[in-house]
């Protein structure tokens, strides 16, 4: 990322008022069908999709291309919305838990997250049920409703409650993460599967939950999530410790305090 061209506060301040109200227009669709019944699709065996999913998706992406029509857009439903070329990336996954959201399990969100250069800047994660917004701003903090959030002192493995997520291909592969949730559910307080990782990642910022594993994610589940995470005082790797991407599968997220033993536990499980 250079330096000299980083945003700057104020761009950041409006890039972050945009995704916030792009969320709460695609959290309003969402809990317009959520009402009046919608149709559902599969993708594959598990994984769904639904036209609350789609009208979610197309509101949000016009509202940024509209907003910004020379930045990048990356949403889960459409995927690469343009060619651009341009440093910024708008990454979304215009509903994140559509198993809950079919089953009128009140736990799914919208998710935005905003990259620059590779680097996610700003992210907004709402959540139209309860309602909560969690916003976070590379070097400016994070907050839910308002209020700033940070991430738990539990320290020890033993005391925590963590919480994962599976593959929608659970079925098809002897890599299904059931091993390690059973050796976590014997080492921990207990271990939460919620069906919405961009919750996940803003539980852990809001320390309602210690730490996260998760080992087939996609961009648009955690791009905002990340931001949130790491502005709370989180930490996030691989599995093997190394810095996380985006855009690759493996995340550790946590308190900080326990990640190693995460990590660690992780490892005896290979
Ligand atoms: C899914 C949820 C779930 C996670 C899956 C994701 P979707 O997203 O975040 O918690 O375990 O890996 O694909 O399909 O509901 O947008
Ligand atoms: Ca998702
Ligand atoms: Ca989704």
């Amino acid at each position: 990322m250079s330096i000299l061209n980083l945003p700057s506060p104020s761009e950041l301040q409006a890039f972050r008022k945009v995704a916030i109200e792009a969320a709460r227009i695609g959290g309003g669709i969402l809990q317009q069908y959520a009402r009046a019944g919608f149709a559902i699709e599969h993708k594959t065996r598990l994984s769904l999709v639904t036209d609350a999913d789609r009208e979610s998706e197309r509101a949000i992406v016009a509202l940024l291309t509209q907003a910004y029509p020379d930045h990048q857009i990356l949403a889960e439903e459409e995927g690469i919305h343009s060619d651009r070329q341009s440093p910024y990336k708008w990454i979304i996954d215009p509903l994140d838990g559509t198993t809950n959201f079919a089953h009128g399990f009140p736990l799914y969100n919208v998710s935005i997250g905003l990259e620059y250069e590779g680097t996610c800047m700003v992210g907004v994660v709402f959540d139209p049920t309860r309602p909560e917004l969690f916003v976070g701003v590379r070097h400016d903090g994070a907050t839910c409703n308002g209020q700033p959030i940070r991430v738990s002192c539990v320290s020890e493995l033993d005391t925590s409650l963590l919480v994962t997520g599976f593959g929608y291909d659970i079925r098809e592969t002897a890599d299904n993460n059931l091993d390690e949730f059973c050796r976590f559910t014997l080492r921990t307080q207990g271990v939460r599967r919620t069906g919405s990782a961009a919750l996940d990642l803003c539980y852990v910022a809001s320390g309602r939950f210690d730490g996260f594993w998760e080992h087939k994610l996609n961009p648009w589940d955690t791009a905002a999530g990340v931001v949130i995470l790491e502005e709370a005082g989180g930490k996030l790797t691989t599995y093997d410790g190394r810095p996380y991407s985006i855009y690759g599968k493996h995340m550790v997220a946590s308190n900080g305090l326990i990640h190693d033993q995460i990590i660690e536990t992780l490892r005896q499980s290979e």
